[in-house]
């Protein structure tokens, strides 16, 4: 038997951090997929029990890898890994696909978001579930987390194409996602107020860019630019990462991590939006930093032939 599975990375458009508090995000799929394929005799093992054997999903990885009835298990992926593309829960996602493929049940969206989000726990501790979720269903989505249990999404069709926002690498962060979650949640215990006011301030741009995306508010470099202060308050963003951003903004531009950010090193990819694209790609290029065309809006979770 095999199968091969495939699911997006994402880029988080506006609530990176704040959505693991139940505020909500905006969260589209990116062109970017981990891809998984997995040829051998189908084992009874296979199930949704199969994911809680293992206390990673490195050690799932090996340990499938390794069955004497696996014939192949590879990975072939173009999202980066640890850079706030969700390269983790692309991947959780897809092997979730194959579990669920060789448990003979019918392809069933909801089971694999669940069984990856278990992969995601196993991963970064107490995600908010927004990765796996853009991850399996694709698109744009809204997503917030209402308790433990209960999360909502809503698909978002978008009034106009998005190809105007571009990627620009700050760097692999020091910090793993599970540390720089827990350094927010640290400083939220410590002195809860301003982390409330920030959470909220990054609750009003999030709904500043659905207005945005539904075609009724224009300015994008101001929204991106309050995002990113909010984000700097909240101390995920590294003093590398600033600098890029300070340089698109004095240029008429803006930019934002995508994702969990970093401190100590780099913060990871960087949205960066410019009226003029060309003018965006000569401050990159001028900073010996490459900018990558993004196609937002993928397809999600898919098994190919
Ligand atoms: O850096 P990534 O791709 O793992 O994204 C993390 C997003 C956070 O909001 C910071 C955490 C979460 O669980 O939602």
């Amino acid at each position: 038997m095999r199968v091969t599975a495939s699911a997006p990375g994402k880029v988080i458009l506006s609530g990176e951090h704040a959505v693991v508090y139940g505020f909500p995000a905006l969260v589209a799929a990116v062109n970017k997929r981990c891809q998984f394929t997995f040829e051998g005799e189908n084992n009874s093992a296979f199930n949704s029990e199969f994911i809680s054997k293992y206390s990673s999903l490195k050690q799932l990885f090996k340990a499938w890898k390794n069955l004497p009835t696996t014939k192949e298990f590879s990975l072939d992926s173009q999202i980066p890994v640890g850079r706030g593309l969700g390269s983790s829960a692309a991947c959780s996602v897809a092997v979730s696909a194959i579990i669920q493929q060789l448990s003979k049940q019918s392809i069933n969206l909801e089971f694999i978001n669940n069984m990856a989000y278990k992969l995601e726990v196993l991963q970064h501790g107490k995600p908010s579930g927004v990765d796996n979720t853009i991850a399996t269903y694709g698109g744009f989505l809204w997503f917030r987390r209402e308790s433990p249990e209960l999360s909502i999404r809503q698909t978002i069709v978008t009034a106009k194409k998005i190809d105007s926002l571009y990627l620009v690498d700050s760097g692999k962060p020091a910090e793993s996602t599970k540390d720089l979650v827990m350094g927010v949640a640290e400083r939220r215990q410590a002195n809860s107020q301003p982390s409330e006011q920030i959470f909220r301030q990054i609750e009003e741009t999030t709904r500043g860019f659905l207005r945005w995306m539904q075609g009724q508010e224009s300015n994008l470099v101001e929204l991106i630019r309050i995002n990113h202060r909010s984000l700097v308050d909240l101390g995920v963003v590294g003093e590398k990462a600033q600098q890029i951003v300070q340089t698109i903004e004095k240029a008429g531009g803006a930019a934002k991590i995508t994702g969990a950010g970093g401190v100590v090193k780099g913060s990871g990819f960087l949205l960066a939006y410019h009226p003029d694209s060309e003018k965006l790609r000569a401050i990159v290029d001028n900073i010996d930093l490459k900018l990558d065309q993004l196609q937002l809006g993928g397809e999600g979770v898919k098994l190919h032939e």
